[in-house]
């Protein structure tokens, strides 16, 4: 396939992925596939909290609002992430220390200012990323659960959605794959969420995944999300192919062929789900030199569709024949 065909072009849903401020000003072949290939972008770091509220009273756009303003020129869609998360704090919040009620006001301002600025740009948001442990139904203590209690996450959802009613609002998590005990938590409050008539839309899995995970935990992810009846989101696809972190090795031909083949098998289980509910696929980075996984893992790894190169890999026909 070629790099100007469009992925997206051959998916039923949106297809996107995170992207870099710094590789889409200078890298031409890195643009070139967002430009061609993507319908979506999730900016990969430049809408979290440090990055757009570095002190109390500053809040700094510029690069958030490139991406969008390469979206609105584009056509593409820009999924916001994340309002509320534990890392990626400024010193500022992450030490803060005055009151309960201080802390409520700045939590309120954080998200409604940021929802405001991009009202009618970005259509949706991660509004609270990865509350949960690591593999565990326990909620993180970050510094927004010690000060605000559990119900934070409750009320991030209804900040949100003053500031911009029409905006779609998620709760982002990983780990959905891994088997039910954090599965089951994060459903649970979701559903919990819901039912009190929290305005929530939809639930990002994020499936920082592996070559070697297992068809029956990827289906039980998507298929356990779809049963809640909200919007459905791979937010953060990507497929390790080194998860046992082994140095100094390559990407074989076999091995990319594996990859394909999950990521069909991704695409394929997403693609049965309800149209109403798929929201779309988004994976995390554009291409094997700019993932964050071998960074992450201290090993070699090539985790995504495209290559060093920005060229198609056999991953690339895999999700076009998931459909
Ligand atoms: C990662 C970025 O890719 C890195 O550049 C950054 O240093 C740390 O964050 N889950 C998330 C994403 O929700 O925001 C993370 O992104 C990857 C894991």
């Amino acid at each position: 396939p070629s790099t100007t065909t469009g992925l997206h072009t051959h998916l039923p849903f949106p297809f996107g992925a995170a992207v870099s401020v710094n590789l889409m000003k200078n890298n031409p072949k890195y643009r070139a596939v967002v430009t061609n290939e993507m319908n979506s972008i999730t900016a990969e770091n430049a809408m979290k909290v440090s990055a757009l509220h570095p002190s109390k009273d500053v809040f700094t756009w510029a690069d958030a609002d490139y991406l969008v303003d390469f979206a609105q020129q584009h056509g593409k869609r820009v999924h916001g992430h994340t309002l509320i998360w534990h890392q990626s704090l400024p010193p500022w919040i992450e030490n803060f220390s005055g009151t309960k009620e201080e802390f409520e006001l700045i939590f309120k301002n954080h998200i409604q200012t940021i929802v405001t600025h991009f009202k009618g740009k970005v259509v949706s948001w991660d509004v609270v990323n990865e509350a949960f442990e690591n593999d565990s139904p326990a909620l993180r203590n970050s510094v927004w659960r010690r000060i605000l209690g559990d119900d934070y996450i409750a009320r991030a959802f209804q900040y949100a959605h003053e500031a911009d009613p029409e905006a779609l609002l998620f709760y982002n998590d990983y780990g959905h794959e891994w088997g039910p005990t954090k599965r089951t938590a994060i459903i649970n409050l979701v559903t919990s969420l819901k039912q009190r008539g929290i305005p929530i839309h939809g639930i990002g899995m994020q499936m920082h995944t592996r070559y070697n995970q297992s068809d029956a935990n990827l289906a039980a992810a998507i298929n356990t999300a779809a049963a809640t009846g909200l919007l459905v989101h791979i937010s953060e696809l990507d497929i390790s192919m080194n998860p046992e972190k082994v140095q100094g090795i390559a990407l074989t031909p076999a091995l990319a062929q594996l990859q394909a083949n999950r990521y069909k098998f991704i695409v394929q289980t997403y693609n049965a789900i309800p149209k109403a509910q798929q929201f779309g696929i988004t994976t995390w980075n554009v291409g094997d030199a700019d993932s964050w996984v071998p960074g992450f893992n201290g090993a070699p790894d090539w985790p995504l569709p495209f290559d060093r190169d920005y060229l198609p890999k056999p991953a690339y026909q895999g999700i076009i024949d998931g459909v």
